[in-house]
């Protein structure tokens, strides 16, 4: 397995690969990789075989943190996550620094950026609201770079999901896009770089979330008619915030394919969820 750091380097030999007829698939992370990307790169090389090529980038994209956010104490720890993908059966780690990917000559600052205007705008768009510009940027420029056939996401991100398989559709980039379930710790806990943070008590308290999840999938799938959003949610919430150190930053019900929030809930709407534990920010979604 080889680890490349340089943008030329990458697409000269996405390129090379792609003039051989030999397929690449990529899976984008931000590093500090756990089970839930190990499952991505499993997915990612079912789909293009022992013949293709599977590359893992590695990049903490800055330009989708906002100002208050976590950037700097985001994990990290590139040895480990080369050690996983070799593991893992990975051909390359693709690991660029920041001047590779946002060059900043003689006060000329990188200006071009993709968005996405309608699914980026509810949910995560709503809290963080540079977050999906600097998502769709970074998920462009790596497609660029790495000339993917196939790209694997989480499920777990679904509203990134949803919004990166609209960009290649608008912008017609020749890649299939394949979303993978959601990994779970065994008690229920969505896998995730960030969990690091949670210390002690607040590992306990996270589990809300899920509990969340499970308390509305209960309660859709018992009713006989469809269940009020606003009733469901304010449910949810209380049995969340019963947890002293867990502050619910948005919940909705949305339609799977539009993203557009729900007031009747029934089977096959989607639940999303954002809760801070303490100072963590963590997401979770599921179908109910
Ligand atoms: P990151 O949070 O590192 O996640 C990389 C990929 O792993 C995403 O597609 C995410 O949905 C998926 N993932 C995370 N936790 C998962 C879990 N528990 N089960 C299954 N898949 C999981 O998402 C990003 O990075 C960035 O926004 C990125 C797309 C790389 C752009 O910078």
């Amino acid at each position: 397995m080889r680890c490349v750091t340089s943008v030329a380097a990458m697409q000269r030999l996405a390129r090379q690969w792609q003039r051989r007829g030999i397929r690449i698939a990529c899976v984008p992370t931000m590093g500090y990789l756990h089970e839930g990307h190990l499952s991505l790169v499993r997915r990612a090389r079912r789909a293009v075989g022992r013949a293709g090529r599977l590359v893992v980038s590695i990049y903490v994209n800055p330009t989708q943190f906002g100002p208050q956010e976590d950037l700097k104490k985001y994990p990290r720890d590139l040895p480990r996550d080369q050690r996983l993908c070799r593991q893992a059966g990975v051909d390359m780690v693709f690991a660029p620094g920041d001047p590779e990917m946002y060059p900043c000559e003689r006060g000329t600052g990188f200006s071009t950026w993709v968005t996405e205007e309608q699914l980026s705008k509810p949910m995560e768009g709503k809290s963080r609201p540079t977050h999906f510009r600097g998502v769709t940027t970074v998920v462009a420029k790596l497609f660029n770079i790495l000339q993917p056939d196939v790209a694997v996401f989480g499920e777990k991100d679904y509203q990134q999901a949803a919004i990166l398989r609209r960009m290649v559709r608008d912008l017609n980039f020749p890649v299939k896009i394949i979303v993978a379930p959601t990994r779970r710790e065994p008690e229920g806990l969505a896998m995730s770089s960030r969990n690091q943070y949670l210390v002690g008590h607040l590992r306990r308290q996270a589990l809300a979330l899920w509990q969340a999840i499970r308390q509305a999938q209960a309660i859709v799938r018992r009713a006989r008619r469809p269940v009020e959003a606003g009733w469901l949610k304010s449910e949810l919430k209380r049995g969340i915030e019963r947890h002293p150190d867990a502050r619910v930053d948005y919940i909705e019900c949305f339609d799977p394919e539009t993203l557009q929030a729900m007031r009747q809930v029934t089977r096959g709407t989607h639940l999303a969820l954002a809760v801070f534990i303490g100072r963590t920010r963590l997401i979770d979604q599921a179908r109910l």
